[in-house]
């Protein structure tokens, strides 16, 4: 295990009816809010009335509404732009990944003069943010417990991530039947999303059993969950559990001591990028053919690791066919939760594989992932995928 530091600065409410303590939680940062929400569904469901009973008697509320999935810079430069005229104290995202990456990307931008775009590409640095709180709707990325966001420029045809310990949520409230509406697909793709999170850390060469054995448990658990959710989409027991795996599965602790760059994210945000699809079917479809790429003599004992201790895979099997099963295992999975298993599905054809590869490439470290990718690699694993 290598050093590390580990920062966690948000406060979690879990729990059904835990947005009662959203007013309480946003006075500490002063009156004027802006509430951040993607293209409806929360008007829906009745999370906008349970926000909106927290907040509207107390504070003005300001409301940017209509970001999208893979939030695009545009609803950024927005963002920034009521803050300042209304002069914002703190903000409210009331969504999934998208809402609150990009409201990170807004508190960070109210207090950089130029183009916010800049704090995505790395080209300036974050020196300070508005403070942010997140009620989420969607379990996938963890966006709710991390500094991450993603941020995606259509007419640079990018899509970026940043970090930054100033745009942690100062507090999140999970509320697992704030999932029960979600499409099957989303629940499908949060699962995959989550699965994708863990795999990064987890298949790496450090040892380190506290953070491997965490790991297996969120993937046994979504495992576990993700079909009785999908089979019965009220069942709280299955939305808490999944809920809070994909909290724990991107909030560092399964990443600490184990650092480096990420594989299957990267390849995955030139798909967003390009095709503008669903970042969690991306990582589904191109998980299980990375994986047939990366298993060698090497990454065999992690393999094997994952087949009888996620999968339950027979211990007296030989190693070569427990690893294998786990690859089967992983793609035959999501292809029973409903998620379109070949790029094809989606209508990407191999048209713009090399370009792809070649950003992926470009944006990505590969030489410094668990087995290393080469250009070349990359567009295999794409055409694996088609
Ligand atoms: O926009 P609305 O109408 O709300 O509908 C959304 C959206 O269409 C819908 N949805 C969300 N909650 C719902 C619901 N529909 C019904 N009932 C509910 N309760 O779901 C759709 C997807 O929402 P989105 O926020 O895009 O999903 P997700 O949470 O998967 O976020 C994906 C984005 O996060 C980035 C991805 O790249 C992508 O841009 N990521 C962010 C990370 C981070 N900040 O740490 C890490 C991830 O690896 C990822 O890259
Ligand atoms: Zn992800």
């Amino acid at each position: 295990m290598q050093k590390f530091t580990f920062y966690s600065p948000t406060k979690i409410f879990f729990g059904k009816n835990q947005i009662g303590y959203l007013s309480t939680q946003v006075q500490k940062y002063g009156q004027k809010v802006l509430m951040t929400y993607g293209g409806g569904s929360i008007k829906k469901n009745g999370i906008y009335e349970a926000v909106m009973e927290e907040l509207e008697d107390e504070f003005e509320v300001f409301e940017l509404g209509g970001i999208e999935p893979n939030p695009k810079i545009e609803s950024v430069r927005q963002g920034v732009e009521i803050c300042r005229r209304e002069k914002i104290d703190v903000i409210v995202a009331v969504g999934g990944g998208s809402v609150m990456d990009a409201s990170k990307a807004i508190a960070a931008g109210y207090y950089y003069e130029a183009d916010p775009w800049d704090l995505v590409t790395g080209k300036a640095r974050i020196r300070k943010a508005l403070p942010l709180l997140t009620v989420v709707t969607i379990n996938a990325t963890g966006s709710e417990m991390n500094g991450n966001a993603v941020i995606s420029n259509p007419k640079m045809q990018e899509k970026l991530g940043f970090f930054s310990e100033l745009v942690y949520p100062k507090a999140s409230f999970l509320d697992p039947t704030y999932l029960y509406s979600l499409p099957t697909i989303q629940t499908a793709a949060g699962t995959a999303d989550t699965m994708s999170h863990v795999f990064e850390n987890y298949f790496k060469e450090e040892k380190a059993p506290i953070q491997d054995g965490l790991a297996e448990a969120i993937l046994r658990t979504v495992i576990h969950y993700t079909p009785i959710a999908i089979q019965d989409p009220n069942n709280q027991e299955a939305r808490s559990n999944l809920m809070w795996a994909s909290t724990m599965a991107l909030n560092n602790m399964t990443e600490v001591g184990k650092p480096g760059p990420w594989s299957c994210h990267a390849m995955e945000h030139e798909l967003s990028a390009f095709y503008d699809i669903t970042h969690g079917v991306g990582l589904a479809i191109l998980t299980p053919r990375w994986m047939e790429r990366v298993l060698d003599e090497k990454s065999l004992e992690k393999f094997v690791d994952y087949g009888m201790n996620v999968w339950g895979i027979d211990k007296d099997k030989e190693p070569w066919a427990i690893a294998e099963e786990s690859i089967k295992k992983t793609f035959d999975f999501f292809k029973s939760i409903g998620i379109p298993m070949t790029l094809g599905q989606l209508g990407i054809g191999e048209e713009r594989v090399k370009e792809m590869a070649k950003c992926a490439y470009a944006h990505g470290s590969f030489n410094k992932t668990y087995r290393s990718l080469t250009e070349k690699d990359i567009e295999n694993i794409y055409r694996a995928c088609l």
